[in-house]
């Protein structure tokens, strides 16, 4: 496996693959790498002749108060797990090359980055687009995966694929759990054994209220009342960002269930002072 570190040196590497004629799958990611992460490098893995991996942890999308300092980082687990894989090409830029002094370019989803995550993350979903339109000019990929388990980043990056012309496929994936349903993320590593018990509570409330859902009869008023307080019910919840049911494509709560015909239903809560996400969609064609 190449590693490599310089973006320049990313780009010449991909393009002559590309003009070699060969399909690049690309997987970003921010490393501590988990079977969620390693299920989109794998599918990337069976759908393009190379696979592409960045490891990096992007510091424009944390914000001031947020877990960058803390965020974890396991470079040598990394390496290994992707070696093991047999990928091809590991980009794992220093900061300074991603952003330079005099760093001054931003993209800016408007509309939905302010949606869902974007009421208690200003600024967050600027520094993912950003950073991913970076990554997929330093790699033009043929396809590029994300999870689903990051639904509204999924939307955010599609419509800045769409808007931007950008010649890339989005693939995205389902959600990878623990047996318990608890969906995998590198910030389960922050809980602690009571705490980690209790954040099965979110895909608990979640397969609820998807169930009444299609059970018909409740509105989506009464859904999310359902949703949130079946996340009330757990003690070690200190802050529900939110509990939604949302539209998929635009973000918007729904106010009736017939606008839609597959309804997003989000959760954010802090368990501790550990921050979790976590959606079900449901087709209720
Ligand atoms: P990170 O959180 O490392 O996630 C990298 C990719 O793995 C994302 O597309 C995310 O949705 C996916 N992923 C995480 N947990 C998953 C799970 N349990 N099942 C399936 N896929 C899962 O998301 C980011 O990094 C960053 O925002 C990034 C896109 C790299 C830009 O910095």
């Amino acid at each position: 496996m190449e590693i490599i570190r310089i973006p320049g040196v990313m780009q010449d590497t991909c393009r002559k693959q590309l003009q070699k004629g060969r399909s690049l799958g690309f997987v970003p990611t921010m490393g501590a790498l988990h079977a969620g992460h390693l299920s989109l490098i794998k599918r990337a893995q069976r759908e393009n002749d190379i696979a592409v991996v960045s490891v990096f942890i992007n510091p424009i999308q944390f914000g001031p108060s947020e877990d960058l300092a803390a965020y974890p980082r396991d470079v040598d687990s990394d390496v290994a797990k992707l070696r093991e894989l047999g990928i091809d090409t590991l980009f794992m830029p220093d900061n300074n090359l991603m952003y330079p002094g005099g760093f001054a370019t931003y993209i800016q989803v408007d509309g939905l980055s302010g949606k869902l995550c974007g009421m208690t993350r200003p600024g967050h979903f600027r520094g993912v687009a950003t950073v991913v339109a970076k990554l997929l000019n330093l790699t033009s990929p043929t396809r590029a995966y994300f999870g689903q388990k990051d639904f509204q980043q999924t939307v955010v990056i599609r419509r800045m694929v769409r808007d931007l012309n950008l010649n890339v496929e989005v693939v995205v994936c389902p959600t990878l759990r623990e047996e318990d349903g608890l969906a995998m993320s590198s910030r389960n590593q922050y809980l602690n054994p009571e705490e980690r018990a209790a954040a099965t509570v979110l895909h608990r409330a979640l397969t609820l209220t998807a169930e009444r859902l299609l059970a018909g009869g409740l509105s989506p008023a009464g859904l999310k009342e359902l949703l949130t307080a079946e996340l009330k019910k757990e003690t070690l919840v200190t802050a529900i960002d939110y509990a939604a049911l949302c539209h998929a494509e635009t973000l918007e709560e729904l106010q009736d269930i017939g606008q839609a015909k597959e309804v997003l239903i989000a959760v954010a809560l802090k368990i501790g002072r550990t921050r979790l996400i976590d959606n079900l969609m449901v087709n209720i064609d």
